[in-house]
């Protein structure tokens, strides 16, 4: 499809690229204080049909939005909107020192933006993939993955952790990635989804503040660090504390500043007892943390918000074995791990009550664990 839109607009012969979307099942806002992670690249993606135009400019059609834009090599004003992330993509990798060229791309895929699947690191990560690709950059995936972290950070405004990149970059068919943020090393965990499946539900609202109040959780941590560091030295993140250091030192900090500490203390332990039971088959008791999890992101954390409190409380009234909300929060998707002989009577019991409640319609996904960003033999 994307491929005769290209052939209509564009020359050249393109190459295919897909970047899926993630999940992620434990691990929520521990990337940047350096904690371990559970995402995994769904099969939700974003393709790109791209090739090298010779050219200093850069044409792109959101194939999606209908929209096409152009922007010219050394022009990289961030500017707004979908072009802002590719322009720092480009800024990302000419900051390397390594040459690209102008490209005719067409985009377009079923991530649904705005609920929490990383649909802006699936676009950077595809971008640079694809540009990696057409000029022989010679970029391992972990430069692609910084490349387009910059994006987000520099010419986004938001200062996102990797997991989303990383996710998007290095994930498996049927695993899980088990990354650890500080040593930047990953491991796959076997992750079937033969009895169980992952069914998202997309509470379909995303709260205005999402951005800046993300940035602001970040900064309260860093502040913990500071105060952390000065009492016992060597503390360059969360990670480097023990739950028990928090508590001796209560006194000292502001009563959010140490909920949100606290809570990143508890997620990093519930992330390291859950890569255990996973490896033990043990779902129950997995499904237990997910949902303490989402006790700390809306009480400690606070990063929730009703509609996804609501999707959690109706699962926990099913009697799912796991559900919380996912991603960077204020909205977006619940995760929900759900007996696949389930799937269809949960499905319309949380459709109806969410409906009921809020007047909107939830959308539900159900999703499969998937391959990492690769080219397509079209
Ligand atoms: C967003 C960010 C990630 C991560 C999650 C929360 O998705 O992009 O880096 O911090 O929120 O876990």
């Amino acid at each position: 499809m994307l491929l005769s839109v290209f052939r209509e607009k564009y020359q050249g012969e393109p190459i295919v690229v897909n970047a899926p979307g993630r999940i992620n099942l434990l691990g929520e806002h521990l990337d940047y204080n350096l904690g371990q992670v559970m995402p995994a690249a769904i099969d939700k993606r974003i393709q790109f049909v791209i090739s090298a135009n010779g050219t200093d400019y850069f044409s792109i059609t959101a194939f999606d939005l209908n929209q096409s834009q152009t922007f010219k090599i050394n022009e990289l004003d961030p500017g707004k909107g979908w072009l802002t992330y590719l322009k720092g993509v480009v800024q990302g990798i000419k900051n390397r020192g390594k040459e690209v060229g102008g490209v005719n791309c067409v985009f377009g895929g079923d991530i649904p933006g705005g609920a929490g699947l990383s649909s802006s690191a699936a676009l950077c990560c595809g971008f640079a993939f694809s540009l990696n690709e057409i000029f022989d950059l010679n970029l391992t995936r972990k430069e692609i993955a910084e490349i387009a972290q910059f994006a987000e950070h520099e010419f986004a405004g938001v200062k996102c952790g990797i997991m989303d990149q990383y996710a998007s970059l290095f994930s498996e068919p049927d695993h899980l990635l088990l990354l650890d943020c500080r040593s930047m090393e990953h491991q796959l965990i076997p992750f079937r989804q033969e009895i169980f499946s992952i069914l998202l539900v997309d509470s379909k609202v995303k709260h205005s503040l999402a951005d800046s109040a993300y940035n602001d959780r970040r900064k309260s941590c860093e502040e913990g660090v500071k105060i952390l560091n000065r009492r016992y030295g060597q503390v360059n993140s969360l990670r480097d504390v023990m739950q028990k250091q928090l508590g001796e030192i209560r006194a000292e900090m502001d009563e959010i500043t140490f909920s949100r500490c606290e809570y990143v203390l508890q997620e990093m332990e519930r992330v390291r007892r859950g890569a255990e039971f996973l490896v033990n088959d043990d779902l129950e008791a997995f499904g237990q943390l997910m949902y303490a999890s989402h006790q700390g992101l809306s009480q400690r954390y606070e990063v929730s918000c009703v509609e996804t409190d609501y999707l959690v409380d109706l699962a926990k009234d099913f009697g799912l074995i796991g559900s919380r909300m996912m991603g960077g929060g204020f909205g977006g998707c619940t995760i929900n791990l759900v007996a696949r002989d389930q799937q269809s009577a949960f499905s319309e019991f949380v459709y109806s009550q969410y409906k009921n409640r809020f007047g909107i319609e939830p959308e539900i996904y159900p999703v499969k664990t998937a391959r990492g960003v690769h080219r397509v033999i079209e």
